[in-house]
């Protein structure tokens, strides 16, 4: 940006974004304060009940040693703060980089906001993490790749598309997940505060991709959701299987149980009944993910484009839309 452009800087006037600017103050927290640090994290502490991980509904799971079962939890729990912390401070970096690159003023206030809250939960995923003192798992490939593709990128929609909209509505499912499980106080109320902060992030998100759509052609729409629609249906419809039942194996094996693998094949036919029930939840409007109703909300499922893109009979959208019109018709 030049000083001329800088001495031009205009505000689009869009109420919702320049509200999330203000309420990045008024609901804002102090990392020193708000959280009590001297609450201890003791080695035999799960952190979250033992549900909340993954073919840990399983029978097998449930009838393991309470050890083993504490080891594979916290095992799970480092791996996931492990990733969310670098989550963190990617989206750190891609805020800077939106400052810099973004024209309007309302845009550039949410991203320099969004970058001091970035820094705050990477600052306290970090603390928290040193005070579990234990070894964090490998970030696998998939992710790697996702985080190196947004720090290689200087578009902002496409900065925005994948930080803002894609993988922060993702993460809300797995903050509130592990704010809701939580049973170490300190880790539940870095969450809580975490979540809140997270669902500016995403709002901003859905609000920008759904002024970019107001302003493109039908054929632009299009092709925008044949980019980030058929993913976001995969990621929703993903569900545990062999990749992550093999990091649970490992644990297993870890904690010293000698028949982790053939308790392993037991899990894997166990989850899948789990599979299914949760599907339904998703399919009858139970339980939304917000990449669905992030989707919705940006524009993605209107008719026009899911006819074009042949998505306008799949399942999920079927259900998105069908929970939003009973919530239109409650409220
Ligand atoms: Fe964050
Ligand atoms: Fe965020």
């Amino acid at each position: 940006m030049r000083t001329r452009e800088l001495a031009q800087l205009k505000n689009t006037g869009h109420q919702g974004i320049n509200a999330l600017f203000a309420k990045a103050h008024s609901a804002d927290w102090d990392i020193e304060n708000d959280v009590d640090w001297s609450t201890p994290v003791p080695k035999d502490d799960p952190l979250v009940a033992f549900e909340w991980g993954a073919f840990s509904k399983t029978p097998t799971f449930r009838e393991l040693p309470h050890e083993v079962k504490v080891h594979a939890t916290r095992r799970g729990v480092g791996r996931i703060l492990g990733i969310l912390k670098l989550g963190e401070a990617v989206a750190q970096d891609v805020c800077a980089k939106l400052a810099l690159l973004l024209p309007q003023e309302d845009y550039r206030n949410h991203a320099v906001a969004q970058a001091m809250d970035e820094a705050r939960h990477h600052l306290a995923y970090h603390r928290f993490l040193d005070k579990m003192d234990e070894e964090v798992e490998e970030i696998d490939f998939g992710t790697e790749m996702m985080f190196e593709s947004l720090l290689q990128s200087h578009d902002p929609l496409r900065l925005i598309a994948t930080e803002q909209f894609f993988l922060e509505s993702l993460a809300m499912g797995l903050f509130e997940g592990i704010a809701t499980h939580a049973t170490n106080p300190l880790l539940r109320d870095i969450l809580t505060l975490i979540t809140r902060d997270e669902s500016r992030h995403m709002g901003f998100g859905v609000l920008y991709i759904d002024e970019w759509m107001k302003q493109h052609t039908l054929d632009e729409r299009i092709e925008f959701a044949r980019h980030w629609l058929p993913q976001i249906l995969g990621f929703v419809a993903d569900q545990p299987g062999p990749i992550v039942l093999g990091r649970v194996v490992a644990r297993l094996r870890e904690a010293g149980v000698t028949d982790a693998e053939a308790r392993g094949r037991r899990m894997l036919v166990e989850q899948q009944a789990i599979n299914r029930t949760e599907a339904d939840e998703v399919l009858a409007g139970r339980r939304l993910p917000h990449l669905l109703t992030s989707a919705r909300r940006a524009g993605l499922l209107a008719p026009e484009i899911t006819e074009a893109l042949d998505l306008a009979a799949h399942p999920l959208v079927v259900a998105t839309q069908r929970a939003a019109r009973t919530s239109a018709a409650v409220g």
